[in-house]
């Protein structure tokens, strides 16, 4: 697939909670597979639910979405349809660390290679000690999750959504309930995943890390995009009144 072809293509998506909360009201987005596309916005706009939509977590209400310029997820006569191959090359990290609390770290990571995708627990094994030790956990391979610091579980959920070989993975606020000296650690291995050149969309309110790993920063508001550009222009002069707004009010917060 090239560069510039769009491996994501986000058309007139519209979502509702229980047809009441309009969360998403048509949204589009293209991306491409060299993209690391940020995602800000004020909370309740629907950034998780944008999300969970792409890994198909989610029914949709309109709209469509295709992947590498197949259809993937559609709405047709009020119901959704997900093409669950695509969404198997898809991988997502949580806020909230989502590890099984009763496998150690290498069943952690092997569970659904060798369940879901019928690999040998060898290879399996193989493959996830090469992947902690890249990311620095080989130590860690037998440990339990309430074991491990929120950093170390976070770089174990990453490295578990790895395991299927993605083609595109999200990320949302993976590092928002970390202490602050543990973030680093999450967002360098997330780093070192974009500079591999994995396409990614990520949700944080972190600036630096925005900054730093984006090539276009979206900032959603009231269910659709408001500005989309790269992040020099997005973060330091957006055009919209709301952007700056809200980049003024983030900023402030944090400093
Ligand atoms: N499962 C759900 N059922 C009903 N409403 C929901 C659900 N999940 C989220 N919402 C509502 O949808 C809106 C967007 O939420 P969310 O996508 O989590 O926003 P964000 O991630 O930008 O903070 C909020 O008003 C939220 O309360
Ligand atoms: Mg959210």
């Amino acid at each position: 697939m090239s560069d510039t072809a769009p491996l994501i293509k986000i058309e007139g998506l519209h979502k509702s909670y229980g047809g009441v909360v309009q969360v998403l009201q048509g949204l589009d987005i293209e991306m491409t597979a060299g993209d690391r596309v940020v995602i800000i916005g004020p909370s309740g706009g629907g950034k998780s639910t944008l999300l969970r939509v792409l890994m198909g977590l989610e029914q949709i209400d309109r709209g469509s979405i295709t992947f590498g310029g197949n259809p993937y997820i559609s709405a047709k006569s009020g119901k959704t349809a997900i093409d669950a191959k695509v969404r198997r090359s898809i991988g997502m990290v949580f806020q909230h660390y989502t590890l099984f609390p009763h496998l150690d770290v290498i069943g952690n990571l092997i569970l659904a290679p060798t369940k879901v995708r019928g690999e040998k627990k060898a290879d399996a094994r193989e493959r996830a000690m090469a992947l902690l030790t890249r990311f620095g956990l080989a130590q860690k391979a037998n440990a339990y999750p309430a074991q491990l610091s929120g950093g170390q579980k976070q770089r174990v959920a990453i490295a578990r959504a790895l395991m299927l070989d993605p083609k595109l993975m999200l990320f949302d606020e993976v590092t928002s309930a970390l202490d602050p000296e543990l973030v680093a650690e999450v967002e360098q291995v997330i780093l070192q995943l974009a500079h591999q050149q994995m396409p990614m969309v990520i949700v944080t309110h972190d600036m630096w890390f925005a900054r730093n790993i984006a090539s276009r920063v979206i900032f959603c508001a009231g269910g659709v995009v408001v500005e989309d550009g790269p992040p020099e222009q997005v973060l330091g002069s957006p055009k919209e009144e709301r952007t700056r707004e809200f980049i003024e009010r983030v900023f402030h917060i944090k400093h």
